[in-house]
């Protein structure tokens, strides 16, 4: 008998007794026969007790399994061309390891609070599988495109003196007495990292103490952020679609059962080919007022903004050379108009709105002093960060890309809830 055989797995076993270990996912009966589905994270597999195949206790014990408990089952893989797996498992013996009491989750349909209330369980349905797998499948693809192209992976700390992104969104904690702020970004270490190495990501978990509860915020999300020396805005938004591209090939290529089982519609995602269109800030105020927004230079472009404006394209679309006086203090002026910062934000297509925010940085050692000061931030506590453009200051750009975002849109998925393990969200820290 073979051991620690996974249900993926079970086609190069036709034929042999294996014992499978897993929990019960559904069960239906009839007469002489109980059907049990079994799950072990891998697969689902149809496991049929026939009553002359089985001891009287065996297949009284298969008629009293409830949902969700812990069981091994020993028997013979058959071929079966109707099931979604192509296999079933013609069963000898079964083990309970724990029988379950009361799965609160049933398969009728549920609230979404219940289901958030209960994430740690919620997590074992066949449709949050198929998330976990493809955030996954995002996950190594991004280390893979990175190693792939000469990026050295630098991660950035999480407790930090200063804020990154605007001081409104910000945790603090207490560090043996001092303040300290949870990072926003890991941007300003990555592009220290970047001096150091010439191209780098970092990637971890970030934080906003964002006040609005929508379908694209957390407080807890992870972030990508390559940083490239000698990179300008062109560069960096070269790097962004060829990146967002390599991702969705990725997926489409090792995920298509996942994106089955979500009911995904795939032919949206095969569209996302190089190249991108470019289009300004200035432009995307003209596609918002011919559709009716009446947002006006210089305003935000918010969500439902970049709603109207993913609607014109079939594709993730890139807006570069906003207001400076809506962006990041850390971002270069256009030389060819001060007003505007070369900053790019990428707009996902199907009304997901913004999945990459980047820029070029300003480089220049006095220029930036007065950026600190102009947005009112602390010079001495940037003091390290000012020091990259005294020794050896090179043009240099980066962007992040919330994995969250990228997840919801991959997925097709309505709220970013789903796409994390655990979600964080304004009115929620358990489980
Ligand atoms: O546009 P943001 O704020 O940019 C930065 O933090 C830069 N320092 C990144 C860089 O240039 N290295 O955030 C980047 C991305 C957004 O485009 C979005 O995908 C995601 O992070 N993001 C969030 N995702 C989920 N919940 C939130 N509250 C998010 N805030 C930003
Ligand atoms: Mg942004």
């Amino acid at each position: 008998m073979l051991n620690k055989i996974r249900v993926k797995d079970v086609g190069g076993h036709v034929g042999q007794e294996i014992t499978l270990k897993g929990w019960l996912y559904n069960k239906r009966s009839s007469g002489k026969l109980h059907f049990l589905q079994l799950r072990d994270g891998s697969g689902i597999i149809q496991c049929v007790v026939f009553k002359g195949d089985v001891t009287p206790e065996v297949f009284e014990l298969a008629d009293k399994i409830t949902q969700e408990s812990s069981i091994e089952v020993t028997g013979t893989v058959r071929e079966d061309k109707r099931s979604p797996l192509g296999f079933e498992l013609g069963v000898k013996d079964i083990k309970v390891l724990q029988m379950a009491k009361d799965y609160p989750i049933s398969p009728k349909e549920h609230g979404t609070a219940f289901l958030m209330d209960n994430r740690h369980l919620w997590l074992r349905s066949s449709r949050q599988v198929a998330i976990l797998k493809i955030r996954d499948e995002i996950i190594f693809s991004i280390r893979e495109y990175f190693k792939n192209n000469g990026f050295v992976l630098v991660d950035s700390p999480i407790l930090t003196p200063a804020a990154c992104e605007g001081t409104s969104t910000l945790f603090e904690t207490d560090y043996f007495g001092q303040k300290a702020l949870l990072s926003q970004s890991g941007q300003l270490y990555g592009e220290a990292s970047a001096m150091a190495l010439g191209k780098i990501y970092c990637f971890g978990p970030t934080f906003r103490a964002e006040k609005s509860k929508t379908r694209r915020h957390l407080t807890e999300f992870w972030m990508v952020e390559p940083e490239v020396a000698f990179n300008d805005l062109d560069d960096n938004m070269d790097l962004a679609e060829d990146f967002i591209c390599y991702i969705v090939e990725k997926v489409l290529k090792n995920c298509r059962a996942e994106l089955e089982v979500l009911g995904r519609d795939i032919s949206k995602l095969e569209n996302i080919k190089k190249p991108f269109p470019r289009i300004s800030y200035t432009e995307a105020i003209e596609i918002l007022n011919k559709n009716g927004n009446p947002t006006q230079w210089g305003g935000d472009i918010g969500g439902d903004e970049e709603t109207i404006i993913s609607k014109s394209f079939d594709r993730p679309v890139m807006i570069h050379r906003y207001p400076a006086a809506i962006k990041a203090f850390y971002m270069k002026r256009d030389p060819k108009d001060e007003k505007l910062a070369l900053a790019v934000d990428v707009i996902g297509p199907e009304g997901y709105g913004e999945i990459i925010g980047g820029s070029q940085r300003e480089e220049d050692y006095d220029v930036l002093v007065k950026r600190i000061h102009e947005q009112g931030l602390d010079e001495s506590a940037f003091d390290w960060y000012l020091d990259l453009r005294k020794y050896g200051s090179v043009p240099h750009s980066g962007f992040g890309m919330g994995i969250e975002r990228a997840v919801a849109w991959i997925c097709g998925l309505p709220h970013v809830r789903e796409t994390i393990p655990f979600p964080r969200l304004m009115d929620r820290l358990k489980p």
